[in-house]
């Protein structure tokens, strides 16, 4: 089995700003480690909310804060961690099978998703004890 720090990376985007202000690129396939096929956003959620609470059969997340802060604890069933998106520039790329949970959402928060796959609710994992037991076998 991978060791957490294998299945996860933290990207730092360039920012080709200048005197106008930031501009931040991220270009699937180089800056993003896939194809982009679907981007979701979140936000407007309470710092008490917690989202997320799954695994991805199949899919790959990039995780950018383009506005706000929130932190994400991933799980692999053996070690856990919790990352901070505190910047525009930082993206957190997730493997599949990892779990996650979104969480601590500042009030002006927009969460940025990109993903390798279209949605489908079937390579959704949204019980803990069966990510458990699919990551132990
Ligand atoms: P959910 O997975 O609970 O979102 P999060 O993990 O970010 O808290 O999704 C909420 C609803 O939106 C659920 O009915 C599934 C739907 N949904 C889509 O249709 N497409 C998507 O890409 C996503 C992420 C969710």
């Amino acid at each position: 089995m991978l060791k957490l720090e294998e299945q996860i990376q933290i990207l730092n985007f360039p920012d080709l700003g200048d005197e106008r202000g930031n501009l931040v690129v991220v270009e699937g396939g180089t800056a993003i480690p896939f194809d982009i096929k679907r981007i979701f956003y979140i936000y407007g959620s309470d710092s008490e909310v917690v989202r997320g609470s799954h695994a991805n059969l199949k899919s790959e997340f990039v995780m950018i804060n383009v506005s706000g802060t929130s932190k994400v604890l991933i799980d692999n069933g053996k070690e856990r961690r919790v990352i901070a998106l505190d910047k525009p520039r930082m993206g957190l790329y997730l493997k599949s099978m990892i779990w996650k949970e979104m969480y601590d959402f500042s009030p002006d928060s927009v969460l940025l998703v990109l993903s390798n796959e279209h949605y489908d609710p079937d390579e959704y994992i949204r019980s803990y004890d069966d990510y458990l037991k699919m990551v132990e076998k």
